[in-house]
């Protein structure tokens, strides 16, 4: 009936019933986040607002982003033990040579005319006495007369290591500029740590992130910040992995990590992909702390990436069960950091790092993406050695478990129960899947449905653990970009966490993060350049969820019928929920058939009382005309949520439900 009147040109509508009364389950605040993991250039060259890339000289190659000129070499006996190369730059011996290094930074700098950007370094004469080094910012591919954009004088004096910094403000914008630094041409001098930073950053830190990408983060309103991944948890091999002790203390002594994306594609490799642990544990902390979340790290089990290491030389490439004493400790000694009183050890790190109150940490995840294998528990044997130790110490705190990297199969068949079993709080479902998946018609091979889309979590096990949605998006059909299409089916699929709150207590798409040329993995969820950004379409169904959350499930249906995202629902995918905060009743809508349909909404129950202060009802839609269509960097609204103001005194409405559109609706 309802194809059939959009086909005659009218708009079929279906009757919607929210019942105010029936307050449902409570929805989590943690139920919307932020996934981060340093892939695609998230953190150095991304979030972390650091313009130099290998700025302690620590790269294998120690040279790696550096060009030099005249007499230029490496030392390794610098003032930081865990990073201890620097450079000497001597006189080059001709009055017409000069000695210089020169630093590309991450696919060059973004510099904007007229700010100003704090450049720092280690510096000392070796000799004794004193030194002039000169700071440029270059437009280095200028077709001008002048490729200085800024510069700086910085006077070194003395045998000792000392700290000198200059502000530049360049004179006009330049996205891919280079810092030059000249040594003296009389006088050698050793540099180390050599850093630019803008001085405007997110909160005006030092050591801060970029103030752009830190914002888009806080708007997004999340209620739960997971970190530091993904499989950089796990690292290519244990030496890689992620290890968060590295992360904390004074930056110019925290050591340079792989990063493993950079191995990851070979269609998309980047061999100078590292991690500065410039933004680290403290920095993430500090970060939800900015944003009101939760922090939600996730650390080693002792498994490096099961993906890219065979679980049959164990031995070689994973910690043995009983060897795994280090690892929890370092999961102990992190509770310790985040909570510990400032007389403790690891409490005491974080109190010198300037936070003596403590951070509040309530979750925690073990393992990333670790399965078993069918003869061998590989993962719930070293899970469950976790497990026994921090449940007893840490009662306190939630613990996250994983039923691997796939959403259904034999891995995750196993580990379900087994999660149960152990006694996690929550675990970690990961699912990047196609457009049929999401819109729950993906079978199996024999032609069986896989418990897939909106209806997934309707009939999952109400007294196991509760569901952590860590890692999905929508991925194309050959289509792998942040288009239309794919975030309408997010927006249908989370319909189902949002009326099964009651298991599911969080949700972060991911990846989140990407730099326009520094990409491994699409689609993502913010796209940048070194001075632009953009939201992608699935950013705003993401804060739309996010923003619009809720407390409390309510009750809706839809001519009569529950609605539960199936069929018989004329592409109509939708939840309703009531909000103490707003004082609002909000109802979600997404419709991803091509019949422009109307809805009669129709508020039931409590809504008399309700009624004299809802005079208006606030529509938010999120739309396209073409299901291909993107945002970018030189069109970065072209999609966008519109909002409309309805005037309603009655508790009756008929809205619109357009073909491929996303709807808030808030009362
Ligand atoms: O999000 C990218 C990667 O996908 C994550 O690192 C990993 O957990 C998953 O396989």
């Amino acid at each position: 009936m309802a194809a059939m009147l959009a086909t005659m040109g009218m708009a079929a509508e279906h009757n919607f019933e929210i019942n105010v009364s029936k307050m449902g389950a409570p929805i989590q605040k943690t139920m919307y986040g932020i996934f981060f993991e340093d892939i695609n250039y998230a953190a150095d060259g991304g979030l972390y607002a650091e313009l130099v890339i290998n700025r302690s000289f620590e790269f294998p190659n120690h040279l790696a982003g550096w060009d030099v000129s005249g007499k230029v070499s490496v030392l390794a006996d610098g003032p930081f033990d865990k990073n201890p190369h620097y450079v000497r730059l001597e006189p080059a011996g001709h009055a017409h040579k000069h000695t210089m290094i020169e630093n590309r930074g991450f696919f060059g700098m973004g510099l904007k005319g007229g700010e100003e950007y704090r450049f720092s370094v280690w510096a000392r004469v070796p000799d004794g006495g004193k030194s002039k080094i000169w700071i440029d910012l270059v437009e280095n591919a200028t077709m001008g007369e002048d490729q200085k954009l800024g510069n700086a004088g910085i006077e070194v004096s003395g045998k000792e290591w000392k700290k000198y910094t200059a502000v530049l403000k360049p004179r006009r914008s330049f996205g891919e500029a280079h810092l030059r630094v000249w040594g003296d041409a009389k006088v050698t001098t050793d540099l180390e740590h050599v850093s630019l930073f803008p001085v405007d950053t997110w909160k005006g830190r030092e050591n801060g992130m970029r103030k752009d990408l830190a914002q888009a983060l806080a708007d997004l309103k999340p209620g739960v910040f997971r970190f530091p991944g993904g499989c950089i948890v796990e690292g290519t091999d244990l030496e890689t992995r992620y290890q968060w002790k590295n992360t904390v203390g004074p930056v110019e002594n925290r050591p340079l990590n792989e990063n493993r994306w950079h191995y990851t594609f070979t269609k998309r490799y980047f061999p100078d992909y590292y991690q500065s642990y410039g933004l680290g544990f403290f920095e993430y902390f500090q970060l939800c702390e900015d944003f009101g979340c939760e922090a939600l790290p996730v650390i080693s089990c002792g498994l490096s990436c099961q993906y890219q290491n065979d679980i049959r030389n164990e031995k070689q490439v994973h910690v043995a069960v009983e060897d795994l004493d280090p690892y929890i400790q370092d999961a102990l000694d992190l509770i310790e950091f985040a909570n510990g009183d400032v007389n403790t050890t690891w409490g005491k790190v974080r109190a010198d790092m300037g936070h003596p109150a403590p951070f509040n940490l309530h979750y925690l995840g073990v393992g990333n993406e670790q399965w078993d294998e069918k003869d061998n528990p590989v993962f719930t044997s070293r899970l469950k050695k976790f497990m026994e130790v921090l449940s007893k110490k840490h009662p306190e705190i939630k613990y996250i478990g994983t039923t691997g990297p796939d959403s259904e199969g034999w891995k995750f068949d196993m580990l379900q129960p087994r999660m149960k079993e152990l006694g996690v709080d929550l675990y970690d479902e990961h699912y990047y899947r196609n457009e049929e998946w999401f819109l729950g018609k993906a079978k199996d091979r024999d032609g069986k449905l896989l418990n897939c889309g909106a209806l997934r979590y309707d009939n999952y096990d109400r007294k196991g653990p509760k569901i952590f949605a860590g890692e999905y998006a929508c991925h194309g059909k050959g289509k792998k970009w942040n288009h239309f299409e794919t975030s309408l089916y997010e927006a249908a699929f989370m319909t189902g966490f949002e009326r099964n709150a009651d298991i599911v207590h969080m949700c972060t798409y991911a990846p989140l993060f990407a730099h326009v040329k520094g990409w491994q993995w699409r689609p993502d969820m913010i796209w940048y350049d070194n001075t632009n950004m953009f939201k992608t379409c699935s950013y705003f169904v993401q804060q739309l969820y996010s923003v619009y959350k809720g407390t409390n499930v309510l009750s809706c249906t839809m001519n009569q019928k529950p609605l539960a995202g199936q069929d018989d629902q004329d592409g109509l995918f939708a939840t309703a929920c009531f909000d103490k905060t707003m004082n609002a009743v909000i109802l979600k809508v997404a419709n991803v058939s091509n019949d422009n349909q109307s809805i009669r909404l129709n508020w039931t129950g409590k809504a008399k009382d309700i009624k004299a202060g809802y005079k208006e009802v606030e529509m938010i839609t999120l739309s396209s005309y073409q299901m291909d269509a993107e945002n970018s960097l030189d069109d970065p609204l072209k999609i966008a949520p519109k909002t409309e103001i309805l005037s309603n005194d009655v508790n009756v409405l008929s809205v619109p439900a357009k073909a491929f559109q996303v709807y808030v609706f808030k009362k």
